[in-house]
């Protein structure tokens, strides 16, 4: 097959629009949509996730010019709360300096060009530890020790210079481009489809940060198909449609939907409503099952009422107008080109980018974003975990450590294999992935010109 011909080739079993009609609740509009795109099936080369020069022209042609998550608005409540927020070679400022203004700075001193600030913290101004030049928190000069030695020092153009700050449902963006376009131009119809998951009213649960030794977007594309989950997650087979998946790909966004409390089409046989139960439970045949079934009730719509249960505790009796499906599905949207929040009542969002300057290095973080009663909770600190440590080790992230886990265990050899490979590149699904596609396509065009 040739890059001109699209393919129509979708996995034997149910597809997810028909699932969504066996929900026990109304399925919102935003479910289903459909829009496939093909995209290609060229290979993607390598050199994008093992040469140096690459790594230096997504530098220059994308984190320098998009638009970027730096921090949750809840890290900056109080008017001087700043974030140190580094992406590759750079660093940024993010601070609040009126209750409802938030700016961002380049993280360097205009004398001599020391980092203003080391860590994230709360600070009346922004101090260079060197020789003492001080800004105000809204960036204008207030300080010099010995002045009369920088006669030549005009305050007004001494100002730190600013990058565009834009806030979207609690996250804070930045752009360093002074040319760019604005964030709700950026996010296009991203709001519209969140609108009902209302992820501003959420705290920060947890927050994981981990250093992984590969690229950012082979730790990235590990979390943008499940296509993987028959190898790498095998214990998920009986109660995930890994490869009914429906992927959707818009313009800066693209989403993969999982179904869950359905058997992969991978497994040949049919599994028994109260096998699917058990194997989501991790219960075994001489364990009771602490969920029950009735008769002709499904593992899907039983463990999605028990899942409403749980939020109805915390949000109340909205969660009626709540289908099964939001409550059980997998909803992995990807904001280009590096945000992941997970749709629907799931609490996940992703965040993967280069360590420091280090191409053949990432670090991806895992935000849980809760709903909460009464005031909001403060934001929970984070937990750090080296290259080498196991998710395991972060309790909040529960039972997730261990799933996650699998995925990291393949990353580092995936680097290792394309860094040795005689093979220029990487060849992909052509529906299954083309989410990991998209990314790469939106990123030539950014990277390439
Ligand atoms: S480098 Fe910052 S005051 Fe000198
Ligand atoms: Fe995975």
């Amino acid at each position: 097959m040739t890059s001109a011909e699209p393919t129509t080739a979708r996995s034997p079993g149910i597809t997810y629009q028909s699932l969504l009609d066996t929900d026990t609740h109304k399925v919102p509009d935003v479910l289903r949509l459909e829009s496939p795109r093909f995209l290609g099936n060229e290979d993607v080369s390598k050199d994008r996730y093992t040469s140096r020069e690459w790594h230096e022209r997504e530098v220059e042609g994308l984190w320098k010019r998009v638009w970027q998550f730096a921090c949750r608005e809840e890290e900056i409540p109080d008017v001087g709360s700043y974030v140190v927020y580094d992406i590759a070679s750079l660093s940024f400022i993010v601070v609040r300096t009126a209750p409802d203004t938030i700016k961002a700075y380049y993280n360097a001193c205009l004398h001599r060009g020391r980092q203003l600030k080391d860590y994230s913290g709360r600070c009346t101004e922004f101090r260079c530890p060197f020789h003492g030049f001080t800004w105000t928190i809204d960036g204008a000069l207030s300080r010099v020790p010995a002045r009369w030695d920088f006669e030549h020092i005009d305050d007004n153009e001494f100002g730190l210079p600013q990058v565009k700050v834009g806030t979207w449902a609690g996250f804070v963006f930045i752009n360093p481009d002074p040319n760019c376009g604005s964030l709700d131009d950026f996010l296009g119809d991203l709001p519209q489809h969140f609108e009902r998951w209302d992820l501003a009213n959420r705290y920060v649960q947890g927050h994981v940060h981990k250093t992984i030794n590969a690229n950012w977007k082979i730790a990235q594309e590990a979390f943008s198909e499940s296509y993987h989950v028959n190898a790498t997650h095998p214990q998920a087979l009986p109660y995930l449609g890994d490869t009914n998946s429906q992927v959707d790909i818009w313009d800066n966004f693209s989403r993969v939907i999982t179904s869950g409390g359905i058997a992969s089409p991978l497994l040949g046989k049919v599994a028994t409503e109260v096998d699917i139960l058990r194997y989501m439970l991790d219960t075994r045949v001489d364990e009771e099952v602490f969920i029950e079934l009735s008769p002709g009730q499904t593992a899907r719509e039983t463990s999605a009422a028990a899942a409403r249960e749980r939020w109805r505790s915390v949000v109340g009796d909205g969660v009626d107008d709540w289908s099964d499906a939001e409550f059980i599905d997998n909803l992995d949207y990807t904001l280009f080109p590096n945000f992941h929040p997970w749709g629907a009542y799931n609490r996940i969002v992703y965040r993967f980018r280069p360590n420091g300057d280090d191409h053949r290095s990432s670090i991806m973080e895992v935000f849980l974003l809760a709903p909460f009663k009464g005031e909001r909770p403060p934001p929970a600190p984070t937990t750090y975990l080296a290259a080498e440590d196991s998710y395991t080790m972060a309790a909040e992230l529960g039972m997730l450590g261990k799933i996650m886990d699998q995925d990291l265990f393949n990353m580092p050899k995936v680097q290792k294999g394309l860094e040795q490979t005689i093979k220029p590149g990487v060849t992909l699904g052509t529906y299954q992935e083309s989410k990991v596609r998209w990314l790469h396509q939106l990123l030539g065009e950014w990277v390439e010109g």
